[in-house]
């Protein structure tokens, strides 16, 4: 039974992609968990850079299967450009396979998520606009779309004919939209399920043979432990679990399995959509590290929002996801600066604190207690060892770990695959 876990420690955005491609190379099935088409990473394979939304990393090896779980949420349409995309670049997606019980979103949660959004005027969330929280939301209420629902054309229709005459009350009488029409949809997700159709299985059943058939089984996380719909800043989360949980319930696995859960961070923090951030910057520092870091949204091309690395956020998505390890992404972001700052407590009403606050209000009021460190300069973007960082930026890490209460695996100080310092191969935990 070898299983890693891969999850965002922050908001989302840490550069997962990098540590899901490291790790997936030795892996025999690569699976997503949660989320959907919200979620954007890209994979260089072969010198080409890959953008994927929903299929997992592992398309990109020879019999390796890569797996998109019961708990994600499934755009058919964006699905199958990216199938298409994939063939047409020559990856072979025989490997694909999708669960059964995978919920559908269907045209009416893209609209009704854009609605919604407006309709909240200065309270939006700042989605991605993908549908994503709606089909969640029919998904708990027990109306969604399955994936099986969708291969069997009486069920589909008759689930579509009962949610739309609903929807389209919503879309007409409250938002005062143009309602949608039912053969225009029937007839093009019929075409999407005629062409998904051969992907389709059981996957709990598969990743369970493969973990006990001693496979290799990576779970790639989307969106980070911060937008956790739980454990995050309610409510401006997305809405699945992308917190180490979510990989169990969204791929079917019991919770023992997974031993190995491997947190992604930045050096800094960043977040994009609206919500709590107490160690955001508006300063040129803040704008400075943006642009370095190309920090900019690969789904919606939002410019993202910057702020020194949290440690007390770090410390709940290291609780919440129990975290074994931390794998540190853009540390090169950081070089040139002065001084580097790390929170490491909030002050509440004039009283230090140690945890992070569930009510807004009081996150709102939260002031964070920093500590300074001294700089770097060098250029660090060739440097393979950790002895051979800058001391400086050994001392930054070093504190990170003590502060984080957790292990760093890898550091990485540039894009590229070899641009990353090695401390310690998860997979070799639980060999
Ligand atoms: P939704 O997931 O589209 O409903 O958006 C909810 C919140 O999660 C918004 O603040 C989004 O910006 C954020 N979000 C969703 N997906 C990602 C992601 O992949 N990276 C970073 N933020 C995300």
């Amino acid at each position: 039974m070898t299983a890693v876990v891969i999850v965002g420690s922050q908001w989302g955005d840490e550069g997962k992609g990098k540590m899901t491609d490291y790790l997936s190379q030795k892996a025999d099935v690569v699976v997503r968990s949660q989320g959907g088409n919200n979620a954007g990473h890209s994979i260089v394979f072969e010198g080409k850079k890959y953008a994927l939304r929903l299929v997992p990393s592992g398309i990109f090896g020879a019999h390796k299967q890569a797996v998109i779980g019961n708990g994600v949420v499934i755009n058919p349409k964006a699905l199958l450009q990216e199938i298409h995309y994939l063939s047409g670049n020559g990856i072979d997606t025989t490997g694909l396979r999708i669960s059964n019980r995978a919920h559908i979103t269907m045209p009416y949660h893209i609209a009704l998520d854009q609605y919604e959004e407006e309709a909240k005027g200065a309270n939006a969330v700042g989605t991605t606009k993908r549908g994503i929280g709606p089909t969640y939301m029919d998904k708990a209420a027990r109306i969604g779309i399955r994936m099986c629902d969708l291969l069997e054309h009486d069920t589909f229709a008759a689930k579509l004919k009962h949610n739309l005459a609903l929807k389209n009350k919503i879309i007409t009488k409250v938002y005062g939209k143009e309602p949608l029409q039912f053969d225009e949809i029937f007839n093009e997700y019929i075409g999407y399920a005629n062409e998904l159709r051969k992907y389709v299985t059981d996957t709990s059943l598969l990743v369970n043979n493969a973990l006990d058939a001693d496979k290799k089984v990576l779970f790639e996380g989307a969106q980070g432990t911060m937008l956790d719909l739980d454990e995050g800043t309610y409510p401006y989360v997305t809405s699945s679990n992308p917190a180490a949980g979510g990989a169990a319930t969204g791929a079917g696995v019991g919770p023992n399995k997974l031993q190995t859960i491997v947190g992604i961070c930045k050096a800094y923090c960043t977040r994009v959509g609206s919500g709590p951030f107490p160690t955001e910057l508006h300063d040129e520092i803040g704008d400075s590290i943006r642009e370095k870091g190309n920090e900019y949204g690969v789904v919606t091309h939002r410019p993202r929002r910057i702020g020194w690395f949290d440690s007390v956020a770090m410390r709940h998505a290291r609780r919440a996801d129990g975290m074994t390890w931390l794998s540190l992404n853009l540390l090169d972001v950081l070089s040139g600066f002065k001084t580097v700052k790390i929170c490491k407590a909030y002050e509440l009403d004039g009283k230090k604190i140690d945890y992070y606050p569930a009510s807004l209000s009081e996150l709102d009021r939260c002031k964070p207690i920093y500590e300074e460190m001294p700089g770097w300069d060098e250029d660090i973007t060739k440097v393979k060892k950790f002895e051979d960082l800058p001391k400086n930026a050994q001392n930054y890490l070093h504190r990170i770990e003590e502060l984080a209460q957790t292990k760093l695996a890898t550091v990485s100080v540039g894009p590229d695959r070899d641009q990353t310092i090695i401390l310690h191969d998860p997979w070799k935990d639980a060999e």
